[in-house]
């Protein structure tokens, strides 16, 4: 397939993929039966281990399915290459550090605030693939990218106005300053990520392995250090069975955005997922009659505990 249809049907499976993400986690809610919840931190573990099984399936596709090259593979490019292997750490850290801030900004906020104040990552995203990647922007593109800032700055003054929940100065404060740290982790991580992944020929799928199990080794100890007298009692898998588990969509999240950032870059990742916003936003409002972004979005906060890449 061309580079450019990558491009483009991997930024449109994005667009799709965190739409549907959104309006599940909405509705999950009125599917779930009576029982115990699942653990949020438990959820974020089963995505990793579902990461790093998709991407080693896709490696063994990559070598036409031949055992004997998987192998070979994972040993050489892994284990064989710890150096390489520990600079996956550092974007893998950087994500678990920044979905907690997210979970400290929606504490913080409400939604709209929130969802729009966090886009200002895009201007990170691009400052860092300025200086990181030496990337040139156009001028329609710095354009857009001011009259996001202008956009994001007109609802951090409207929004304190129209908030149907109460938040103190204070929490105001405390919520934005997390989100902003939030932009410059993702912009930086990401942009990090990229730069790994084109500057060398390793596969994409090979990268995503790597990060994954820094990923999974984060989340196990968010799980233990947050959750670890009810996985004693009760195991991990606990509320599983009569609970909708959002992991599967969030594995497919991660590995659609190793995609989009292989295939396209992190800039048109940012807009795609705004798009994703808007027609989730037009979806709600149009199709199922309930838009309240405000009560919405508070069930989001479920997803940032400890959630690691
Ligand atoms: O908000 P932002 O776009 O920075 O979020 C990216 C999300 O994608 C993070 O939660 C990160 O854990 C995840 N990710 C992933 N695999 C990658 C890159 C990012 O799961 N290769």
């Amino acid at each position: 397939m061309a580079s450019s249809q990558l491009k483009y049907m991997s930024l449109s499976v994005l667009v799709l993929q965190t739409t549907s993400l959104v309006l599940t986690m909405r509705y999950s809610r009125t599917l779930q039966a009576e029982g115990p919840r699942y653990l949020a931190s438990s959820a974020v573990v089963l995505a990793e281990v579902m990461k790093i099984l998709t991407c080693v399936l896709l490696v063994f596709k990559e070598h036409n399915y031949s055992l004997r090259a998987l192998n070979s593979v994972l040993r050489q490019e892994i284990l064989y290459k710890p150096i390489e292997t520990l600079k996956l750490a550092i974007p893998s850290g950087i994500y678990t550090l920044q979905n907690n801030l997210l979970y400290v900004a929606l504490s913080n906020l409400d939604a709209a605030t929130y969802q729009v104040t966090y886009q200002l990552k895009i201007l990170t995203t691009a400052l860092f693939s300025v200086s990181m990647l030496g990337r040139r922007l156009g001028f329609y593109q710095w354009l857009s990218l001011l009259i996001l800032m202008v956009g994001v700055a007109l609802v951090q003054v409207g929004c304190s106005f129209m908030s149907k929940e109460a938040h103190s100065a204070g929490s105001q404060i405390v919520g934005v300053a997390a989100v902003l740290v939030a932009c410059c982790s993702s912009g930086f991580a990401g942009v990090y990520f990229e730069k790994i992944l084109k500057e060398s020929k390793q596969s994409v799928w090979v990268r995503n392995i790597q990060l994954g199990m820094f990923g999974f080794v984060f989340g196990l100890f968010g799980m233990l250090v947050y959750d670890g007298d009810r996985v004693r009692e009760a195991g991990m898998l606990q509320g599983y069975n009569v609970r909708l588990p959002i992991s599967p969509w969030q594995a497919l999240g991660g590995l659609v955005i190793a995609a989009v950032i292989k295939y396209a870059d992190n800039i048109l990742k940012g807009f795609a997922t705004s798009l994703s916003i808007i027609l989730s936003t037009l979806i709600s409002y149009f199709l199922l009659q309930d838009f309240d972004p405000t009560r919405n979005l508070n069930k989001y906060k479920n997803k940032y505990i400890i959630r690691s890449p």
